[in-house]
């Protein structure tokens, strides 16, 4: 039987701010079972598809994305908030569903025509996966999926980054 992942993730009202329906991961994390699960349900998701990376974004999409390219057998690209990394970066500026931000890549983190996986542990209006296609593509490389464990479609995210032409996939919505 699938495990449903819904499960493991619990929802908190007002947070970070007033009329935000957070969904914490921390709990699917937590449990062994929940972490397992979304890992081999994300790998075998995929298929037979290639990745030459797994690009993740910080912090949640670092925990499974690292443990998917671990399981795949490829390396890891961080997209890290402004001021992090300490190499020299390219950057792109976002707004997401509670704020804005910057996010940053090593400028020789990926090769140009790179296959890359984005991956995050959720998708709410987009802005956060925009600008890492963004950061991305400028490398010269290319984002042949984008994967998420949540998506929140009332939000519009999945929506805006197939439009980009870069295809999803989610684990639950
Ligand atoms: C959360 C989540 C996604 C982003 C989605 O990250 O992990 O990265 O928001 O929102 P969007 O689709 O509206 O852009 P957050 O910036 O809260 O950072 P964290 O992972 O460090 O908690
Ligand atoms: N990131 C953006 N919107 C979110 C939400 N509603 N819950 C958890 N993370 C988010």
């Amino acid at each position: 039987m699938t495990v449903d992942l819904r499960d493991f993730i619990r929802t908190i009202p007002d947070f970070p701010h007033e009329g935000i329906m957070f969904r914490d991961v921390t709990t699917l994390f937590n449990d062994p079972v929940g972490l397992r699960e979304t890992v081999d349900q994300m790998a075998a998701a995929l298929g037979d598809q290639k990745f030459d990376k797994i690009a993740g974004l910080e912090a949640r999409g670092f925990m499974l994305g690292a443990a998917l390219a671990y399981k795949l057998g490829i390396g890891f690209t961080m997209i890290r908030k402004a001021g992090k990394l300490p190499g020299s970066t390219i950057s792109e500026d976002y707004a997401l569903e509670y704020g804005q931000a910057t996010v940053e890549i090593h400028d020789d983190a990926l090769d140009a025509g790179d296959k890359v996986l984005l991956f995050d542990d959720l998708i709410a209006t987009g802005g956060t996966a925009e600008a890492g296609i963004k950061l991305i593509e400028r490398l010269g490389a290319e984002v042949t999926l984008a994967a998420f464990i949540i998506d929140l479609p009332d939000l519009g995210g999945r929506a805006k980054i197939e439009k980009m032409g870069v295809k999803t996939h989610v684990l639950c919505a």
